[in-house]
This record gives C-alpha cells, sequence and structure tokens, in this order.
C-alpha cells in the first residue's frame, strides 16, 4: 500500500507549486488568479492556513497536494483544494480537509464553506461524501463563465478524525 504523504503548512517556497496546481487542476479554462504572489499573500496571511501534502524529503520533496482555509470567527471559508492527478483517489483530499475541520473547530468555527465549480461532478461527490451539502447555485460566480454550487457542512463534535 502506498505511503501516505506528510501534512504540514506551507512554506514560502511551496507558493509556486501550489500556484500550478490550482492553475492546471482548479482553474483550467477561468485564467490564473491564484497566481504565485496571492498564494504567498494567504500564506502570510494570520487568518488563513495553507496546508500541504508532501512525499520525499530534502530537495526531493514534493507537493502533491494543497488547501486554503480562510478563518472568519464561527465560518470558514475553503479557498482551494487539489491533489495532484497521480495522487488522487488515496485518501489525500481527505486527510487535507479533516486536518482543516479540526483546527477550524479549535478556533470556534462551527460551519465550512465552499464553491466549487458546476461541471465538477468528481469533486462535487467528494465533498458530498465527507458530509457537505449543495445548499445553492451562483451563476456568473467564475468570472461569468462558470456557475458556481455553494456547499457547506456544520462542524461539532461529529468532524472526523484526521
Ligand atoms: C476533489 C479532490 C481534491 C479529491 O481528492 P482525493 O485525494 O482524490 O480524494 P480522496 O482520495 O480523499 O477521496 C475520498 C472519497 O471521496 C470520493 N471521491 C473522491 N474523488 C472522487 C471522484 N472523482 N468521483 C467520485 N467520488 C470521489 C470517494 O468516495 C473517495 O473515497 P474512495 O476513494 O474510498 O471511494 C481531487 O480529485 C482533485 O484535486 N480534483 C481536482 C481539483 C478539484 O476539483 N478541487 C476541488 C474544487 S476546489
Amino acid at each position: 500500500m502506498a505511503r501516505m504523504p506528510n501534512l504540514r503548512l506551507a512554506r514560502a517556497a511551496d507558493a509556486r507549486a501550489i500556484a500550478e496546481l490550482s492553475r492546471d487542476l482548479i482553474e483550467r479554462g477561468l485564467g490564473w488568479s491564484w497566481h504565485r504572489g496571492r498564494v504567498l499573500r494567504s500564506i502570510r496571511a494570520r487568518e488563513t492556513n495553507v496546508l500541504v501534502a508532501t512525499e520525499g524529503e530534502g530537495a526531493g520533496e514534493r507537493v502533491v497536494g494543497f488547501a486554503i482555509m480562510e478563518y472568519g470567527e464561527v465560518r470558514a471559508h475553503l479557498s482551494l483544494l487539489g491533489v495532484h492527478p497521480e495522487h488522487q483517489r488515496r485518501g489525500i483530499g481527505r486527510s487535507l480537509l479533516a486536518w482543516l475541520e479540526k483546527t477550524a473547530l479549535l478556533a470556534g468555527v462551527r460551519v465550512i464553506e465552499l464553491e466549487l465549480r458546476e461541471s465538477n461532478h468528481g469533486a462535487r461527490r467528494f465533498y458530498r461524501e465527507l458530509g457537505y451539502t449543495e445548499i445553492g447555485h451562483v451563476p456568473g460566480y467564475y468570472r461569468g463563465i462558470e456557475t458556481a454550487i455553494r456547499m457547506t457542512r456544520g462542524i461539532g463534535r461529529r468532524v472526523a478524525s484526521a
């Protein structure tokens, strides 16, 4: 069985790899808004956690997945979540989200919200599997090009263990 990657908070040096994953996996066809500078600002922001899943060590370390969550007082927003295609369906997305949900819960957050592309049926199934509910559509949310689905999950004692 393949070894699970490590999870750790992102460092400045990870910003390029994260931005490129966002461009290729999440923003395809929409332009590139999560460029390196924006990711770097999130890494440095106090109210945001940028989490990476990595494989390998030292100079051979590679980012294979990432997630960005912004924390409010009782609500948190999952801005991005992506796992490199060669590493999908190994539980990495689930682990990244569980880590962030657990941290959010400790910070007093009770609701996680996110938007995703309406056409992204795989990710919609992923979030449903993890307890998220589709609560609405936002037409034109993605640069006027695509509708977003808004999903939410109330967290509490039921948060999955990482
Ligand atoms: C969505 C995504 C993050 C899931 O990451 P992952 O590491 O592959 O997911 P996991 O292995 O943790 O999957 C957990 C469960 O979710 C469900 N699931 C995940 N991907 C799925 C898919 N494509 N189709 C159907 N169900 C899926 C399955 O039930 C899976 O459990 P199983 O593999 O035991 O059946 C990943 O597919 C991805 O990066 N997609 C491209 C970017 C993206 O769409 N991001 C989300 C919007 S920001």
